[in-house]
């Protein structure tokens, strides 16, 4: 992910004000199938192709101070993919994992997980906790990958935990509020979403963090991922910054 100080966003935006780049920015990564058949390839190419992607989104967010990154990269609906294409996505996975071990260490990323990864196999799981175990002391972006997630089944899950308080005693039925919920989900500490991405067109959200993206900003470009870049994350920026953010609320003034 190359050197990546999160220190002057208005060198690199400078028609941007610093309080209008997200905090928090999820991207729901779309178009690598469509980016293959382009040129007569077999989809899974367009996967390797993503990790470019990827890479370069991740440096630049990290360059712009944003503070969490979050990208869609397998859904719980995912596994219905023919096993090959499924086979070949946990391996690169595995990869991405221990490969971008170095970049993660010296750019201070926190690499993390949501959804339900140790279900995942084996040899993907255990190098996904390695890294998120190496980088857990770090302070700088949270990358976070959603893997085997669903918005629903993390509700679900999140349900389950509070059900099991309670049956425990360490909580009492009438304690259950938002917040009670939200501290039960794959990632208690993750921040709301400012701004959802998504490419090759599609105007859906599919089951992405459903809980966390409440009052966010929806950005959908038809760039495929493969080809998604810096640019393009600049481009998504200056239309989110550009939004009046109302959370319910009357416009002021
Ligand atoms: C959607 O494209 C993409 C995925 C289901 C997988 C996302 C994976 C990557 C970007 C590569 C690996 C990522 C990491 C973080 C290592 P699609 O196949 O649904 O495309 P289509 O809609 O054109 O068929």
């Amino acid at each position: 992910m190359g050197r990546a100080p999160a220190s002057f966003p208005e060198r690199i935006l400078p028609d941007v004000p610093r309080e209008k780049i997200p905090a928090s920015v999820g991207i729901i990564m779309d178009g690598n199938g469509r980016w293959a058949r382009r040129f007569g390839w077999e989809r899974i190419k367009g996967h390797t192709a993503g990790i470019d992607a990827v890479r370069d989104t991740a440096r630049a967010a990290a360059e712009l101070g944003i503070s969490e990154l979050t990208l869609y990269a397998f859904s719980v609906e995912n596994w219905k993919r023919p096993r090959r294409e499924v086979t070949y996505l946990m391996e690169l996975l595995r990869r991405f994992a221990i490969d971008e071990r170095p970049e993660i260490e010296r750019n201070g990323i926190r690499f993390r997980t949501i959804g339900r990864v140790a279900e995942l196999p084996e040899k993907t799981f255990s190098a996904l906790r390695e890294t998120e175990r190496l980088s857990a002391g770090n302070d700088g972006m949270v990358l976070r990958l959603a893997l085997n997630y669903g918005g629903r089944a993390e509700l679900a899950d999140a349900a389950r935990r509070i059900a099991d308080d309670v049956v425990a005693g360490t909580l009492r039925p009438g304690d259950v509020d938002e917040a009670a919920l939200a501290a039960r989900l794959y990632d208690a500490s993750m921040r709301e979403v400012d701004m959802v991405v998504r490419t090759a067109s599609e105007m859906r959200i599919s089951n992405f963090l459903l809980w966390q993206i409440s009052y966010a900003e929806l950005v959908v470009t038809d760039v495929l991922w493969p080809d998604f870049r810096r640019a393009n994350l600049y481009t998504a920026i200056r239309e989110y910054a550009a939004r009046e953010r109302r959370f319910g609320e009357l416009v002021k003034g």
